[in-house]
């Protein structure tokens, strides 16, 4: 059965109600930690403010007016401040600040925001109108944001306080002839707008959480659909960790696949680093992590090239044809005359890849089967060799993928069975060892340069990457763009 699109949806939801069952008490190692740094939420912190200040632009300021109430010099009249506007919103340094141990705190400070308006005023016989143009200074707002996951086990961040302040507000009447009723009723301009205001700015904050945090977060995968035989398994092991200087979530970075009755015979690794607070994001990727590629893959059947005649390079100097292999294996040529050699190369057990600090390794064993092609298609297997090399994988970071690239030692050969009587397999290294880079290696690192995915929200870039590597783990240090 294909691994369409629609089965993937469908079997994920499956895949994600199973985890979510054990995913918040289970007592094992995280097979990758994403961690955020204070840089990292200045920047989200930066995005998320932007937003925020669009959201402020469009805010309705309420009319307000009143009676002009007897004084000495004056008579009774009325005023009215109508058709307020938000001209512009200065938020110069908005924060977020960690805060141990469940939540984050947004704090803007010093915002100052221009608003203009009308106004009109009757006074017996006088009648004024014009505009005028309004600054409040020293806003000050602060709100919580607590961090959790629903039961579907995605990170989930509501606002549950909020709590604004604003120094003083400047008026400035276009036309100034009535500045002293501006005068008159500044106290009072002072504290309706003050409330109205920081109210306002909560109201947003608040429904922003819910309206742009909230869905964006949802965006962050929790079973990422890697290809046709694979997704990766990035649900949170635990509650998301807040310390003094990072927001840290612990995934349990498995791939697997939806055949897969068992689980793998291999546990995560403890995974101890500090995180950078020189870049954005560091994640730890355990061997874990790769080696369940590896049991995917091999037990999926993904590891496996048929090498055909057609396929061998323009300028190669054989061909898969019993010819050939008749040079060094007569018998070949004498039993199956003029016919075609097809050779299976597979993984013969899941590759594992070790990581050290010096890098990451394979020891993959492969095996190669030969058949002899019949002229009615039929396969006769003639010999299967096992083959043995060095691997050593690079990998690196692209957009938002995790992307590798292999090189293969020289391989050893080994004949493990043979249809054909036994014989020297030295002859063939050279052919293995010809094959190998040029026709089945460039096919593996085509598929790793095509990547994996990272679990980072829709739209979210790395950038600016490093990569450590530890006993067992990798770190992966990088900044972050949103396109
Ligand atoms: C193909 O030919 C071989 C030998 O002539 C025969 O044994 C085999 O049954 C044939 N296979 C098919 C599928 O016809
Ligand atoms: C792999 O490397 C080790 C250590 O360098 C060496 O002893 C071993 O023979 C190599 N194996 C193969 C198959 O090349």
């Amino acid at each position: 059965m294909a691994w369409r699109p629609d089965n993937v949806r469908k079997w994920s939801t499956l895949a994600l109600l199973a985890i979510i069952g054990t995913a918040l008490t289970a007592a094992t190692n995280p097979g990758f930690v994403a961690v955020i740094s204070q840089k990292g939420l200045d920047f989200a912190c930066q995005q998320g403010v932007a937003v925020l200040k669009k959201e402020l632009q469009g805010i309705s300021i309420p009319d307000f007016s009143g009676e002009i109430l007897k004084t000495k010099h004056l008579g009774r009249g009325y005023y009215n401040f109508y058709s307020m506007a938000v001209e512009g919103f200065q938020i110069p340094s908005p924060q977020i600040k960690l805060m141990p141990s469940d939540s984050l705190q947004l704090s803007i400070n010093d915002a100052s925001i221009k608003i203009s308006g009308k106004w009109k005023s009757r006074k017996n016989f006088l009648k004024g109108s014009g505009k005028f143009g309004l600054s409040i200074q020293g806003v000050s707002v602060s709100a919580d944001l607590k961090l959790g996951t629903d039961s579907s086990g995605h990170i989930t961040a509501t606002c549950p306080t909020c709590i604004g302040h604003v120094n003083n507000i400047r008026v400035q009447v276009s036309g100034g002839m009535l500045g002293w009723l501006i005068q008159l009723f500044h106290k009072k301009i002072e504290t309706s707008l003050k409330s109205a205001i920081y109210k306002k700015i909560c109201k947003i904050v608040s429904s922003s959480v819910s309206s742009n945090l909230q869905p964006y977060l949802r965006t962050l995968p929790m079973i990422a659909r890697v290809d046709d035989v694979a997704v990766i398994d990035y649900s949170l092991l635990a509650p998301l960790k807040i310390t003094a200087e990072f927001l840290e979530g612990q995934l349990k970075g498995q791939f697997f696949w939806r055949e897969q009755q068992h689980p793998f015979p291999i546990a995560p690794p403890s995974m101890s680093f500090s995180p950078s607070h020189d870049h954005m994001v560091s994640l730890g990727i355990s061997n874990y992590f790769f080696s369940t590629a590896g049991f995917v893959y091999q037990e999926s059947g993904a590891l496996r090239i048929t090498l055909r005649n057609q396929m061998l390079p323009k300028d190669a100097r054989f061909r898969l044809n019993t010819e050939f292999f008749g040079t060094f294996l007569p018998k070949v040529a004498m039993k199956f005359p003029s016919m075609e050699v097809q050779l299976v190369m597979s993984a013969s057990l899941p590759p594992h890849v070790s990581i050290q600090p010096s890098g990451l390794s394979l020891d993959p064993a492969m095996e190669t089967q030969a058949f002899a092609v019949l002229p009615n298609s039929s396969l006769v297997p003639l010999f299967l060799l096992g083959m043995k090399t060095n691997a050593s994988l690079e990998v690196d970071a692209k957009g938002n993928k995790l992307v590798g690239e292999l090189k293969l030692d020289k391989l050893m050969l080994k004949l493990k069975n043979s249809n054909i009587g036994s014989f020297q397999v030295e002859l063939l290294e050279a052919v293995i060892n010809y094959l190998m880079p040029t026709t089945v290696l460039p096919k593996i690192n085509e598929r790793l340069h095509r990547g994996f995915p990272l679990p980072l929200p829709a739209g979210v870039h790395l950038n600016n990457v490093m990569f450590h590597s530890y006993e067992n783990f990798l770190v992966l240090e990088a900044d972050v763009y949103e396109t």
